[in-house]
């Protein structure tokens, strides 16, 4: 039997509502295999900006960095959407990621079987589609410095810098060729190197390390042209390796190939034990949905998803992992949808999904 803490950040918008039903699927995972979770709870993002002052405190990064893993909902809504608020929620989001030094984002993308029509897309260009991207986290343009908003000559202007050092680079190319190797042996570099200095070095110590990894066929693809790619073959791809911005762009492209952003969960990993597990933080990629909020209808898939990529990563349980993400599989296959694959008006509540798949899980 093993202990795991956990702590929960359920945050806002529909955060609370997906975050609670993970944490029962953690629960009966735990009845299920004989483990058990601790969780604490803590504010992040608006909500602790209208009760602190602040998107996340200082004891909250302390907690985070004690936990085994930290489960997370989604921040933002409109009524911290001023541009010009000096704290905003997605502040809380970047510190964990940089606190915690979680340089690596894995988003799985690999669309269900039965859910292909929910795509926007043919299904003969979705067949066979399974990738996992994997985008940097703590640097480039959200965190290189300078970084700042100024007047100059009466005008204003503001600079953000993208910035990258080899050895953040590499470690990214070591973990996209790792993972390559256990998949279908293609690593696919996104960069924008025919303009960018720093895209440039990116290429550049990519494909040194791939001197280590020769049994990996390597592609360099520009930013601009893979989001074309992305649509036109998806099931070219195996692993994609990008910077921050440039990932944060294309998986939310990449996401459309599963019909809805309402099934893809993410993992923020940093360094890693000897068993390959880790600290972590899991969060569903569909963000806060705040024209949903509170009408328990919000699909609940991606945070279950998250729990077994937390299960996997972080308590280094694989088994108990891909228990849950079979529940997931079974659920979809039995025709089940909340709103966004029913279509608005239609579709089971975000309570109903979610006892499908524990029902799965324990039946
Ligand atoms: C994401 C989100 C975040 C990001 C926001 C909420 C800061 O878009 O996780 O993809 O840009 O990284
Ligand atoms: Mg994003």
């Amino acid at each position: 039997m093993a202990n795991f803490d956990i702590l929960v950040l359920p945050g806002d918008g529909i955060g609370p509502e997906v975050t609670s039903e993970g944490l029962r699927a953690l629960e009966a995972i735990g009845r299920r295999f004989g483990h058990s979770f601790r969780f604490e709870h803590d504010l992040v993002g608006g909500c602790a900006i209208d009760a602190h002052g602040c998107a996340i405190r200082d004891s909250t990064l302390r907690a985070a960095k004690e936990a085994h893993a930290i489960l997370f909902g989604a921040v933002g809504g409109p009524k911290w959407d001023d541009p010009g608020a000096s704290v905003r929620p997605e502040q809380g989001l970047l510190a964990l990621r940089s606190d915690l030094d979680l340089w690596a984002n894995l988003r799985p993308v690999q669309p269900h079987p039965s859910l292909i029509g929910a795509s926007t897309l043919k299904p003969e260009v979705l067949e066979g589609v399974d990738i996992l991207v994997i985008r940097e986290l703590t640097s480039g343009i959200y965190f290189g410095k300078p970084r700042e908003r100024r007047v100059v000559d009466g005008r204003r202007e503001a600079i953000d810098t993208m910035y990258y050092n080899e050895h953040e680079v590499r470690r990214i190319a070591r973990l996209g060729f790792e993972l390559a190797r256990e998949r279908k042996k293609r690593l696919t570099s996104v960069d924008k190197a025919n303009v960018l200095d720093s895209s440039r070095l990116w290429r550049e110590v990519v494909q040194e390390v791939h001197a280590d990894f020769q049994d990996v066929e390597l592609q360099n693809v520009l930013v601009d042209a893979m989001t074309m790619h992305l649509i036109r073959r998806p099931n070219s791809f195996d692993v994609v390796i990008s910077g921050n911005m440039f990932g944060d762009i294309i998986t939310d492209e990449a996401s459309m190939l599963t019909g809805s952003m309402g099934l893809l969960p993410s993992a923020s990993l940093g360094a890693r034990r000897p068993d390959g597990s880790g600290l972590g933080m899991y969060e569903p990629i569909h963000g806060s949905a705040p024209d949903i909020a509170g009408r328990g209808i919000a699909n609940p898939l991606a945070m279950f998803l998250c729990a077994a990529l937390l299960l996997r990563h972080s308590c280094n349980l694989e088994k108990e992992a891909q228990a849950l993400e079979s529940a997931v599989d079974a659920t979809i296959r039995t025709g089940l949808r909340t709103a966004d694959l029913a279509g608005s008006g239609s579709g089971v509540s975000t309570r109903e999904m979610a006892q499908a798949v524990l029902d799965q899980l324990e039946g």
